[in-house]
């Protein structure tokens, strides 16, 4: 185990309160507790949660389902962000961000007074919008790329509000579901032309990456850290890219883009996709880019993509997070992206 910091005072932040922000936060205050109970001791961080909305009291309850259909509940402490203006909590010794891409700029707004440059912050989005941005304004910047899949029941969804005649000591609870397991990959993130790259074995943000693997083991997660986190969040936006926008589009589960008329547009979309990447000098899985985008539609056919549902929700969705990276790539190459243009496009219009 690669110790960070005094158990005692060690903090993990986790801002954003959404599916996975709830899932990770119940998945490490469950091991940290059947650690305590075992060996009466945990390297595990304690979790406070911070979202947007008022909660009854300073801690809520997570009431989390795992794919293997089992329920756990565990209580953790909760504050509002605005509230980092006025009574901000003990520093942490890490901070995970885990809303979706266009909330990072609103949160680093509140969150840059109250943290230190030496503080480990590590991006969950998807795409590569809020990952750039931050390591212009911070350093020790790291990324997770995960395909653990999780979402919020209806009854409790992220809007949920503290009910009018809740006392202090009746807490909150908040659902989540753990969809299904995958596979995490966390890394420094490597800022372009640094000599010496923050994934150096001896620079802060890579020891942070062990530590925070080491978490995320003992959370019951699959996960390896990573000297090349770019090229990772490169292939799961190359894969998101290819689904998620034509299945918003056109308010389809991912299954049905094996059939016609959209099979023909998924292999258009991966011809241009694979062209920037490999533009890019970024390498193809083994066996290829349309292999691998056929093989995620058959495993999630029955899923409905988070963008499709955002868009039916009319909320933004991570379009800008995912095609914004591969237009600006082409344009920088003279790559044309007919399709990809196309469903940008649309989809940056509001939908009804
Ligand atoms: N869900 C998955 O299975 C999954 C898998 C892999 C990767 N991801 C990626 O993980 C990221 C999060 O996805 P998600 O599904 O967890 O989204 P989500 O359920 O919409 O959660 C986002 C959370 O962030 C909160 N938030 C937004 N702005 C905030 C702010 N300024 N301060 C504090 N909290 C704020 C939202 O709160 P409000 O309720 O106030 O809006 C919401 O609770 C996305 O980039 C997604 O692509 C998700």
């Amino acid at each position: 185990m690669h110790t960070m910091t005094d158990p005692e005072d060690n903090w993990l932040w986790i801002i954003g309160p959404g599916a996975i922000g709830r899932l990770l936060a119940a998945s490490l205050m469950e091991a940290r507790q059947r650690e305590l109970c075992e060996h009466e001791t945990s390297a595990l961080p304690r979790v406070l949660l911070l979202g947007r909305q008022a909660m009854a009291g300073q801690a809520v309850v997570l009431d989390m389902t795992t794919p293997e259909s089992p329920t756990f509940s565990v209580k953790l402490n909760y504050s509002t962000i605005d509230t980092l203006q006025d009574s901000p909590p003990r520093k942490p010794s890490a901070i995970w961000l885990t809303t979706k891409a266009h909330g990072v700029p609103g949160v680093w707004q509140q969150l840059a007074p109250h943290i230190t440059p030496e503080t480990p912050v590590t991006c969950w989005q998807n795409g590569l919008s809020a990952q750039p941005w931050l390591a212009e304004r911070h350093a020790n910047l790291l990324c997770a790329s995960t395909t653990e899949g999780a979402w919020l029941p209806a009854e409790t969804g992220a809007n949920a509000t503290p009910d009018a005649d809740s006392t202090a000591d009746e807490f909150q609870h908040l659902g989540v579901q753990h969809a299904g397991r995958g596979h995490t990959w966390l890394g420094a993130w490597q800022s372009d032309g640094d000599g010496d790259g923050d994934g150096e074995p001896d620079s802060q943000s890579h020891q942070a990456a062990l530590v925070q693997c080491d978490w995320l083991r003992a959370a019951g997660f699959a996960c390896e850290q990573t000297p090349d986190i770019q090229t990772r969040l490169w292939h799961k936006l190359a894969i998101n890219a290819a689904i998620n926008p034509l299945v918003a589009r056109y308010r389809i589960r991912n299954g049905q883009l094996r059939d016609r008329p959209f099979a023909p547009m998924v292999r258009q979309a991966v011809e241009e996709i694979s062209a920037v990447l490999d533009s890019e000098g970024i390498p193809a899985p083994r066996g290829g880019w349309q292999a691998l985008v056929e093989q995620v539609i058959r495993a999630t056919a029955n899923n409905r993509a988070s963008m499709l549902q955002d868009v039916l929700a009319g909320r933004p969705t991570e379009v800008e997070a995912i095609l914004g990276p591969l237009r600006r790539t082409a344009a920088r190459h003279g790559l044309a992206l007919p399709l990809l243009d196309d469903l940008y496009c649309q989809l940056s219009t509001p939908q009804r």
